[in-house]
Order: structure tokens, then sequence, then C-alpha cells
């Protein structure tokens, strides 16, 4: 049997785990697909780093186009991260009739339709679930689980740093720096943990669901995007005691053939099944039209369950060869964009002021809602031992984005009110 050969560009968290995986599992791989892998090349940044996993060193190379162009290599498993370059060299191995695993959601949600197009025309894969929650096989999930069903709401905890940041925050009250640190020592978070926490790694990997759920061609700047780190104890705390958790969560819904999709700190009742996603767990909960509610809950990062994902795809590209079948599209983002304006877009909200502490207030604040047509769930003041002023806790019923907007416009000009402190989404 001839071994299917494999370029491996990476060799960093993922790129261990999937040499692992490949001559780990290689009985059980190889008898699945009809033949051995065998990992061929693997390009590095630095040759003479330790790596954790042996390696055969003629294998290493600092320059990915030697590992592209090597005419013997059948499969790339691209697991080294980067946009412009690396898109490059994905172009070029698809150009030399080369099949693609990644792992990058910066990649496929900037480039993935260029990408994907290209591929077709190759008669390549390019298969990619490991860039939208690591371990979980959600978009397999989407593309042949759900190909029956009409999706209406996708909602992910899709960042396993920020679960972990956020869950250390509130079962142990740790500090956000040192929680994060701790994260990028566990290989968790991005080599600039930026786009973790300021929501755009998340954003990403929700425009990927949201292509494949929505059928449309969901790109990044229709993400609306808050990232966590002006989440406070206190606010983590306040949630809590309202019988909330707080979660960086990706939200993409859908009215008829209008959707919205955004990605920020919200606040999830408990009970609902994503409040109790913790640590570095991630989970997508997809309600469809004819399914109802489901959720997919997985290590969201890390070594192997990154890994797994990658291997997987492998498996599938091989499967395809040995049928002839690679390169058929298998989602058509066929439907015509149409995003939701900011009156269609509706959901409760969570709003922490501090006020002056006289009387009237209370009915001044309110007096705003109502003339913004926002309607309240509930309103508490209470005294704050840390603060001379009072602290009003007002959560709202559903209202729309731009009434919110203009309550909260409202109240930057309202001399009772020292400070919008904290405002949140509210779910379930
Ligand atoms: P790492 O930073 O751990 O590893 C990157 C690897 O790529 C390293 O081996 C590095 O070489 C190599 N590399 C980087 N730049 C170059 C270059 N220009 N030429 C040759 N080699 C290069 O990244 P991860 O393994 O964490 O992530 C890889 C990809 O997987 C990223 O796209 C990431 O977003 C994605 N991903 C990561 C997950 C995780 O849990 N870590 C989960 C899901 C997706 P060297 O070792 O010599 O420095
Ligand atoms: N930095 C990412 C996360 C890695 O924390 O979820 C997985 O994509």
């Amino acid at each position: 049997m001839k071994p299917v050969r494999v370029g491996l560009l990476g060799l960093g968290t993922v790129g261990t785990g999937v040499v692992r995986i490949v001559e780990g599992h290689q009985e059980d791989l190889s008898s699945q697909v009809g033949s051995p892998i065998t990992i061929e090349r693997i390009a590095v940044k630095h040759l003479e780093k330790y790596r954790s996993v042996s390696v055969d060193q003629t294998k290493l190379t600092e320059d990915p186009w030697e590992v592209i162009r090597d005419p013997e290599i059948d499969v790339i498993v691209e697991v080294m991260g980067g946009i412009e370059q690396t898109k490059s060299y994905i172009l070029e191995a698809l150009d030399r009739g080369k099949h693609i695993v990644t792992a990058n959601k910066d990649l496929m949600a900037l480039h993935g339709a260029e990408i994907l197009a290209k591929a077709q025309e190759k008669q390549c894969d390019v298969f990619y679930e490991a860039s939208v929650a690591g371990g979980i096989p959600i978009i397999r999930t989407l593309i042949e689980g759900f190909s029956s069903d009409r999706i209406m709401k996708i909602m992910g905890i899709v960042n396993g740093t920020t679960n972990f940041i956020l869950t250390k925050m509130s079962q142990e009250g740790a500090s956000y720096e040192d929680v994060l640190a701790e994260a990028q020592q566990l290989g968790y978070a991005e080599a600039d943990p930026t786009s973790d926490v300021e929501g755009l790694d998340a954003a990403r990997k929700m425009a990927i669901l949201g292509t494949l759920g929505f059928r449309t061609n969901v790109e990044l700047q229709d993400v609306s995007v808050k990232g966590i780190s002006q989440v406070t104890k206190d606010d983590i705390a306040y949630a809590k005691r309202l019988g909330y958790e707080m979660k960086l969560l990706g939200i993409a819904e859908r009215q008829d053939d209008e959707f919205s999709i955004s990605v920020q700190p919200t606040m999830v009742r408990k009970g609902h099944p994503i409040a109790a996603v913790n640590g570095v767990f991630n989970a997508v909960y997809v309600y469809g039209e004819a399914v109802g509610e489901t959720m997919f809950y997985g290590a969201g990062a890390g070594e192997m369950p990154t890994a797994t994902s990658v291997v997987a795809d492998l498996v599938a590209i091989i499967k395809n060869l040995k049928l002839g079948v690679n390169g058929l599209k298998a989602i058509v983002p066929y439907k015509l964009k149409k995003l939701k304006t900011d009156e269609q877009i509706v959901y409760k909200n969570f709003i922490l002021l501090h006020v002056d502490d006289k009387a009237g207030v209370l009915a001044q604040i309110t007096q705003v809602f109502a003339q913004h047509d926002v309607s309240l769930e509930s309103v508490v003041q209470q005294p704050n031992e840390h603060n001379p002023d009072a602290e009003i806790i007002i959560v709202t019923h559903n209202a729309s984005k731009a009434n919110m907007d203009k309550v909260l416009n409202h109240f930057e000009g309202l001399d009772v009110i020292r400070r919008i402190k904290s405002v949140y989404r509210v779910e379930g």
C-alpha cells in the first residue's frame, strides 16, 4: 500500500499533537483509510528549538516553500498560523493539486471564500474543522448533521482562553492578568492574546459558523465585537448575585432571511446549558427550526483536542482520495446577505449606574427608558460601601439595540448619573 504523504507546516502546540496522533494511532488510522500515513516534511521557524516530540531532524526545514513544492507530498497540514503569507502557501499548494487541512480561523474567516473557490477549481479538499472550537466537530455537524434543517440561532463559547479567564475570575476570584498568563503557558492563548481577550478570535470563529449555518457569506466586518478586557470582578459578582454567569458569547441569529451576529461579554441565566460551560471548554448551542435545541461541548483549545480534529480532517481527505471525490463543495453560501438593522436586533440588557443619592433620581432614570420605549424587568437600588453614590441595577425586557443606544446616549447628558458603570447583554 502506497503511503499518503503529509507535509506539516508548524510544529508548535497543535503540530506536536498532530505528530503524536499520526504516530500513536497509526494502526487505527491506516486501517480506516487503507494506507499508512507518513509525515514527510515539517516546516518550523527555529530549526534548533527543543521539541517535546521526537522527529527526524532531516525532515525539518525553515522554508515552508520546500514543503509546498515537494512533489512527493499529497496533503498539507497547516498549523503554523499567520494570514497573508500563509494564504500564499495554501493557494500555491492547491495549484499543485495538494489537499489542505488547516486549523487557522484567522485565515479561513478572512480568505475562506477565495481558498474554497480555488480548492473547487483544482478539485482539492480544504478542511478546517479545528479552526472553530478546537476538539468539537462542529463544522462537520453544521455541514452534515444540520443539512436537513434551518438553523435559526447559534450561540457559542468559542474562545477557550477567555472562558478560562472568566471562569477563574468567577470561581476563584483570580486576577485577570494572572489567569491570562496561565492560559498562555498552557498553550490556549494566541501568540498575541489581544485577539483572544478583545473578542477577535471568537468573532472570526463566529463568521465561519455563521457562513455555514446561514448559507450566506458572513464576513468579519459583519460581526459586532466586544471583548472581556473591561469586565471586572465586580461585574462578575453582580452577575452571580442576579443568577447569571458572565460568558464571552458569540450569538448569530436570524429571522426570515435577515441575520445579526455579534461577540460580547454576556450575562447568561444559570440553568441555560451554556452557562455551565467552564474553564477552557467550548460549547456551541444550535437552535434548528425542526430539531429545536442542541448543544455541542468539548475542549476548545490545547494540543491533543485540536490535533484530534486536524487528523480527523486528514482521514476525511484520504477517504475522499480513495473514492475519487475530493473538491466537492459541501456548503454553497447561496443566500443573499441581509444584515438586521439596529431596530431589528432585540435582546435584554443589564445596566449598572452610579447615581446621585437623592430624591427623584430613580424617577428621572425610569422616565428615560419610557421615553425610548424600553420596558424594565427589574430595578434595584442599593448603597455601595466603597462609594458615596447610589448604585442602580436595571434589567430590561427585550429592547431593540437602537432604542438602548438612545437610552445610553440620553444618560450621558443626565446630571444625576455619575457613571454608566457597566452594560451587558442578557441571555436565557
Ligand atoms: P504555535 O505558535 O504553538 O506553533 C506555530 C508553529 O509554526 C511553530 O512550530 C513555529 O515554529 C511554526 N512557524 C511559525 N511561523 C513560521 C514560519 N514563518 N515558517 C515556518 N514555521 C513557522 O501555534 P499553535 O500550534 O498554537 O497554533 C497553530 C494554528 O492552530 C494557529 O492558526 C492557531 O490559531 C490554530 N489553533 C490553535 C489552537 C491551540 O489550542 N493552540 C486551537 C485551534 C486552532 P517554531 O516551533 O520553530 O517556533
Ligand atoms: N486561542 C484560542 C482559544 C485557541 O483560546 O480558544 C483555539 O482556537
